[in-house]
């Protein structure tokens, strides 16, 4: 089983979209998956409600629950949703208990004070200094022709973890929200650019998971 931590202490860094994402992504290639949702907020598992069951399935883990509840599922991968504001004991279990965390980056300059520092808090914790928990970055609504794009890759360049993928800021992401779906629920016709944009994130994950052995 790998554990996938999405965590930006950010609010709106884009943790419930990457998570959900990634989850439908791991979910249509046949694996057990389990999204589990640390948010009291819950968006995680108000999407995972609105999902269609036609859709490949995703088991979800409410706030508050118990991992034990998904065992009799054997996952093969969970997918961790975190909240705002994740710091202190809380953020040293959930990178404990991750083989790998994915920080979505905005180009905004508060979210790339916000993430510098977070990044500096966790580069302390034995995990990441030991190279066990691997850490990648995911530029978030970004339009890469835009300057702004280009600061975040300057920033993101000198951090110390590689940006693993660009994703563009689009509606589509917003009506994956509203309808439970992913982008690899879609039709090829409307997706195919958030394909293409998703595949070195993918392969990150992959190679990461194969990497780690059981
Ligand atoms: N690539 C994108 N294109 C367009 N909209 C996006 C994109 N990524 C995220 N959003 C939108 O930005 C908003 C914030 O994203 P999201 O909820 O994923 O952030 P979050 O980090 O989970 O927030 P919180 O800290 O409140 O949990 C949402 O309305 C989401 O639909
Ligand atoms: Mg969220």
């Amino acid at each position: 089983m790998r554990t996938i931590l999405v965590a930006n202490p950010k609010g709106g860094s884009g943790k419930t979209t990457l998570a959900t994402q990634l989850a439908g992504w791991l979910a249509g290639k046949r694996q057990r998956v389990v999204l589990a949702d640390h948010d009291p907020q819950r968006s995680a598992t108000e999407w995972l409600a609105r999902r269609p069951a036609l859709f490949p399935p995703i088991i979800g883990l409410p706030p508050g629950a118990r991992k034990g509840e998904v065992r009799g599922f054997d996952p093969q991968y969970v997918v961790v949703d975190s909240a705002a504001g994740l710091h202190g004991d809380d953020l040293a279990d959930a990178v404990r208990g991750a083989d790998m965390m994915l920080v979505p980056v905005s180009p905004s300059a508060f979210d790339v004070a916000a993430t510098r520092r977070f990044l500096a808090t966790i580069g302390d914790a034995k995990p990441v200094r030991r190279g066990t928990l691997a850490v990648g970055l995911v530029a978030m609504r970004v339009d890469v022709r835009t300057l702004s794009a280009a600061e975040l890759d300057a920033f993101l360049d000198g951090v110390g973890h590689p940006l693993v993928a660009h994703l563009r800021d689009a509606q589509v992401y917003v009506h994956c929200a509203r309808d439970g779906a992913t982008v690899f629920d879609l039709p090829r016709s409307r997706a195919e650019q958030d394909w293409d944009q998703w595949r070195p994130l993918t392969r990150w994950v992959a190679r990461h998971a194969a990497r780690q052995g059981d």
